[in-house]
Order: structure tokens, then C-alpha cells, then sequence
């Protein structure tokens, strides 16, 4: 194993320091592509051919277009419980997702965020209920809570960067109807003591699993191993509790649970999510939701598709007399490129387009990112490694604390006293560093927190964390090369 990995990285250095030390002796070039987080990070040449043969054939872009189906019989039962004989990409997504998950029922949006929204109107929360959240995430988790009308409840984090279990207790009211299980960076939270918790509370667990598909774990949830939970059963209104023993991916552990597709997440067709869950109550729900839901328009559809070869011209052309990074501007002002998150969502507004069903065109996309997932995770596992025995001795990095997890590297955190001028410092070495990640304890760092109903000092070690917080990339576009370039820039950074 030990031996294949050095000839991997033997091999990806010397292709790769060939390429680079021509771009980098080149004035023209201006120092080649850039080593960067997060532009465009999940795309291969496949890809970007796939979207522009999805552009031209214009006949699968609405979802009344089917493809054969080839799922083993059975899977495809429709809600009327008869076989479905063809299915349409967005279907047929579904079905992929669900038979690599392992779950019974999956439905796809397009986003997470719409995805989100659908598990909130399915679960019937209603005005003033408090959903609990971790602090340290992403806008797009509270939004669709406020949206719902509903109130986010920020719970301060661990040293995994996941919800804190015993600020989790002491944030619940009798308001509180659910959990959102967020996976932070594709490292699993601490499920055991979470869905205990959520037992004793009768409380929901929506799992977020936009960083953490393919992540898996081993575990039996068993009361007594939480002395601090004692004497749940008056708490919980019941004797007779029952411990869960459970193993297996993540997103299959709660009642219902959320993946994204983004353009930055663990597979991407730039804007898509997936509900899936065990539950065929919530499930007869959440497919009612989203037959009520709108299909994206063409234009938006295009937008997306536009995403992964607007970035194969603009990257390697990134420093050519900037022209690259001109490309990208250019586009996002014409609105030929669309953004992650909006400036509406910053403030707690929602645009128009969440939530709707997923672009029958992007799960083109996303059907042939889901064929890669392993290949992608296991690239991942191996850069995080790299960092891992080189940066272990001079930097703080995120412990992996349970040993019968197995984490997806989305990204991998390390932690410093100054890491907005090791950002600006890296940039000038044509690293880009700068994921939106950090700042805040809800990112990205220009999002108005109190739009979110977060009160500074809510969560002391979110808000420390984000100040430390410097995250490397592991996705597939990294190689070993680029990564030891890194290291050797932050080695250099921290000896100054
Ligand atoms: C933790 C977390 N949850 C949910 C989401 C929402 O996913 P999407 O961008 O697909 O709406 C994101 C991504 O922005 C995220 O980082």
C-alpha cells in the first residue's frame, strides 16, 4: 500500500513538476494555473465534454425526456407502486444515489438548500419552533429555516468542528423539534451521544451531508455510555429505551438527511441536493413536495452548464496577463456564470429559484461525478494524509477522534494565529487558499449575522475557531506536487 502510494505521487510529481517548471519559466504564462480550493475543484476534461454535449442536445434538458432504464427491477417503483419502465436523468439519479446509500427513498432538488427546505415543510415545523444547529456552517443551513419561519438555535462546536454535545443539551426548550447533523468537512459528528440526545428529547435528526457523502461509520448507541444523560427516562417521558445499534454511511443514520451537489462539494453538477431517508411516511411527504416544486429555467439550467468549460478556459489562462481571472469576472457580471450564494442570502432573503426540482440537464452531470465518487474520496484520503505526516509537528490540525469512522477529507482544516495574511501571502504565489470558510460563524465571513439570529458570543469556540481557521485542498485536481508546494509555502510562512 505504502509502496503504491509512493509510486503514485512519484508519478504525479514528475508529470506535474515538468509541466509547472515550463509555466513557471514562461513570462507569457505568468506562473501557470493556480493551485486553488475552490474554483471549479471536481472537474475533469470528462466533464466539461459532457457539458457542452449536454448544451447541444437540448432534448434532454426538460424532465419529459427519458433514457433507458438500466437499474435492477424493482428499483424503480413509481408512487403508485408499479414499475416504471423508463425513467429521466433526474430519476435515474435518484435510483443511483439511493442503491450507493443503501436507503429506500431518495428525491432530488436542485440544491441543498431546496432539499433542506422540502425536509422542513415535510417535518410540518411550524412558526417559532427552534431547529438547532451548529454554528461554524454555511448560510444556506439557517436560511431555509428562517424562510420556514421557523428559528435557528446555534449550538457552539467540538474540537472535530461538529455540534457540541454538551452545549447541544443546554441549548434545548421545549420549542426545539429538531436536529441538523452536520458532518463538518466530511468528518462525522458524534452521532452516538446526538441521536441518544435526540431520543431522549424526541427530537428529530435531519443529518447535513453536504460535505460528507461517502463517509461511514461503525457504532452502537447505548445509554450508559452517557453518564451525563442520566436520568433521561424522566426526561424523556419514558422507561423503555431502546439503543440503537447502527452502522453504516453517513446520511442514514437519522430520520431524513440532505446531500449537495454544489460546485465545490464532494461531487459536483454545480447546483443539486438530494433528500434521503428510510421513512415511507416522509417519503409519500417529500414526493408530493416535490412534485409541487417548479423545474429550473432554461436560462439558469444553461448558467450551470456554462460553469465547468467557462472554468477549463479560465484556469489554465488564470495568470495569463490575467485573462483568466478576467474570463471568470467578466462572466459572473453578464450573469453568464451565476454565484454559489447570493447577495440576497446573505441577508437572509431568498432568491427566487429555491426550492425547485433538480435540472433534468445537471443530473447529466452529477450521474457521471457519482461514478467517480470513490476514485475522488480516496484522492482526497491521500492528500489529507500528505498533510497529515507533514504538517502534524509545526501546525494544530482537526482530530479524527473515532476510530471506527471513516471520514471523507473534504477539506482539511489546520489552524494558526494568521491565517488571513497566509491567504494573501499564498495568493501571491498563485495559491489560492480562500474557500469563504473562515471569519464568522456563519461563512461566507460577508453574511449578516444578524439576519441569521446569531448573537455574537452565542458560540465562543466557533467564533475562535473561524478566526484561526486556513483550509487545504484535497479534491482531484491536487496532486502530490501541488500539495508539497503548499506545505512548503506555509513552512516558510510560519519559520518568518
Ligand atoms: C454545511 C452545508 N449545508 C448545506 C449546504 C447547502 O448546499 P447547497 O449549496 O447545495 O444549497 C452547504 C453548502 O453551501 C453547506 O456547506
Amino acid at each position: 500500500m505504502f509502496k503504491k502510494f509512493c509510486q503514485y505521487s512519484h508519478q504525479t510529481r514528475t508529470v506535474r513538476q515538468r509541466r509547472a517548471s515550463w509555466r513557471s519559466r514562461s513570462p507569457l504564462w505568468g506562473g501557470g494555473k493556480p493551485i486553488s480550493i475552490s474554483l471549479s475543484p471536481n472537474t475533469q476534461k470528462d466533464d466539461v465534454f459532457l457539458a457542452l454535449r449536454t448544451i447541444l442536445q437540448l432534448w434532454n434538458w426538460k424532465s419529459f425526456n427519458v433514457v433507458p432504464r438500466n437499474v435492477p427491477r424493482g428499483s424503480a417503483i413509481n408512487a403508485e407502486g408499479t414499475l416504471k419502465s423508463t425513467l429521466n436523468y433526474a430519476e435515474q439519479l435518484e435510483e443511483n444515489f439511493k442503491q450507493y446509500l443503501g436507503v429506500k427513498y431518495a428525491f432530488a432538488f436542485n440544491s441543498g438548500r431546496s432539499a433542506l427546505m422540502a425536509i422542513l415543510s415535510v417535518l410540518e415545523i411550524s412558526k417559532d419552533e427552534e431547529i438547532l444547529i451548529q454554528a461554524f456552517t454555511c448560510n444556506a443551513v439557517p436560511n431555509p429555516i428562517i424562510w420556514q419561519g421557523a428559528r435557528p438555535v446555534y449550538v457552539d462546536i467540538d474540537e472535530t468542528l461538529n455540534i457540541d454535545p454538551d452545549d447541544l443539551e443546554k441549548k434545548i426548550t421545549p420549542k426545539s423539534r429538531a436536529i441538523i447533523l452536520q458532518h463538518t468537512f466530511g468528518v462525522l459528528a458524534q452521532i452516538e451521544k446526538i441521536l441518544t440526545l435526540a431520543e431522549c428529547y424526541n427530537l428529530k435528526i435531519i443529518e447535513d451531508c453536504a460535505h460528507s457523502l461517502g463517509a461511514e461509520y461503525g457504532f452502537r448507541a447505548k445509554r450508559e455510555n452517557h453518564p451525563a444523560l442520566s436520568p433521561p427516562s424522566e426526561r424523556a417521558g419514558s422507561s423503555t429505551f431502546q439503543p440503537r445499534y447502527a452502522s453504516g454511511k453517513a446520511g442514514t443514520f437519522g430520520d431524513v438527511a440532505f446531500f449537495s451537489f454544489g460546485r465545490d462539494k464532494v461531487i459536483s453538477c454545480v447546483y443539486g441536493g438530494m433528500v434521503a431517508t428510510n421513512n415511507p411516511d416522509l417519503a409519500k411527504r417529500l414526493k408530493e413536495f416535490q412534485e409541487k416544486c417548479g423545474s429550473p429555467s432554461n436560462f439558469w439550467t444553461l448558467q450551470q452548464l456554462l460553469h465547468p468549460i467557462i472554468f477549463a478556459v479560465a484556469l489554465p489562462t488564470y495568470y495569463f496577463f490575467n485573462f483568466g481571472k478576467f474570463l471568470i469576472w467578466f462572466c459572473q457580471k453578464i450573469k453568464l456564470l451565476s454565484k454559489a450564494v447570493t447577495k440576497k442570502e446573505k441577508k437572509g432573503e431568498n432568491p427566487d429559484y429555491f426550492p425547485q426540482k433538480m435540472s433534468n440537464a445537471l443530473a447529466i452531470l452529477a450521474l457521471n461525478q457519482l461514478k467517480k465518487l470513490n476514485k475522488f474520496n480516496e484522492h482526497r484520503r491521500k492528500i489529507a494524509e500528505f498533510y497529515e505526516n507533514n504538517l502534524r509537528e509545526n501546525f494544530s490540525v482537526v482530530s479524527r477522534p473515532v476510530s471506527r469512522s471513516f471520514a471523507v477529507s473534504w477539506k482539511y482544516p489546520i489552524f494558526m494565529a494568521n491565517p488571513k495574511e497566509i491567504r494573501k501571502r499564498a495568493k501571491k504565489e498563485h495559491i489560492i487558499l480562500d474557500d469563504g470558510w473562515w471569519g464568522s460563524p456563519v461563512v461566507p465571513p460577508d453574511t449578516d449575522l444578524e439576519k441569521m439570529k446569531y448573537k455574537r458570543g452565542d458560540c465562543p469556540k466557533a467564533e475562535k475557531i473561524a478566526k484561526t481557521i486556513l483550509n487545504l485542498p484535497t479534491h482531484i485536481n491536487i496532486s502530490i506536487y501541488d500539495a508539497q508546494k503548499i506545505i512548503n509555502s506555509l513552512k516558510t510562512e510560519n519559520e518568518n
